[in-house]
């Protein structure tokens, strides 16, 4: 499971992110331990206590989260993106901290991130099931639906962003199942309810 933002350099001081808690990763993985289930949590920079009976990986960029998605997807029956991971990261890091311009402004080159989802569902021994989010403030399930035949998932949970009980940092979540079969919408509850919600979804595929 990937939980939380990433944290993209641009000098010694700053950098770029976003505003994910990692809180549904981390509801995710304690309802997958609770479950049975053997956990790897691969989690950005939150505030966060590590749940139980999880092994949590603790990473900051989007390249360092790719590299330890792919070396423990490996034997993972499951994969859950859950990471809000920054789509692009600097060019090139700058060693010393940048100095204000003397009113001039400033342009940062970005390159794109792996998308790690869609990196882990293309691996020729792919786990079994490969689940990720999609986070939108507008036209959720028609976007949702795109982004799983683009990452070639097998769920997608979507996420209604726009709504200030569902947004980031929340509690509370209420999403929609995706599956190439049939969607299920799960009503406002707390992210652990949720998470247990979509981890009886994901054990049902396994077991089938
Ligand atoms: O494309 P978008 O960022 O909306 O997709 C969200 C899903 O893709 C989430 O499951 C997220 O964890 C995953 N993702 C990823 N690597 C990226 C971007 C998104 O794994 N670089």
């Amino acid at each position: 499971i990937t939980a939380g933002p990433t944290r993209e350099a641009i000098d010694p001081v700053r950098y770029l992110s976003n505003h994910s808690s990692g809180k549904m990763g981390y509801a995710l993985a304690s309802a997958c331990a609770a479950a049975g289930a053997d956990v790897s949590l691969i989690s950005g920079p939150v505030g966060l206590q590590a749940p139980e009976r999880v092994t949590l990986h603790r990473v900051t960029s989007a390249e360092e989260m790719c590299a330890a998605a792919l070396s423990l997807a490996d034997d993972a029956d499951c994969f859950i993106g859950a990471a809000a991971v920054a789509d692009y990261r600097p060019a090139a890091v700058s060693g010393e901290k940048i100095k204000k311009q003397n009113g001039r402004g400033l342009s940062l080159d970005l390159v794109e991130n792996p998308d790690i989802v869609a990196t882990v569902a293309q691996l020729p021994n792919r786990p079994r099931i490969v689940a990720g989010f999609a986070a939108e403030t507008h036209d959720l399930l028609s976007h949702a639906r795109t982004k799983r035949l683009r990452k070639g998932l097998d769920m997608v949970i979507a996420n209604d962003i726009s709504a200030p009980e569902t947004t980031f940092g929340s509690d509370q979540n209420a999403v929609h199942l995706i599956t190439a079969e049939k969607e299920t919408r799960l009503a406002l509850a707390s992210k652990y309810v949720i998470a247990e919600h979509i981890v009886t979804a994901l054990a049902t595929r396994l077991s089938e």
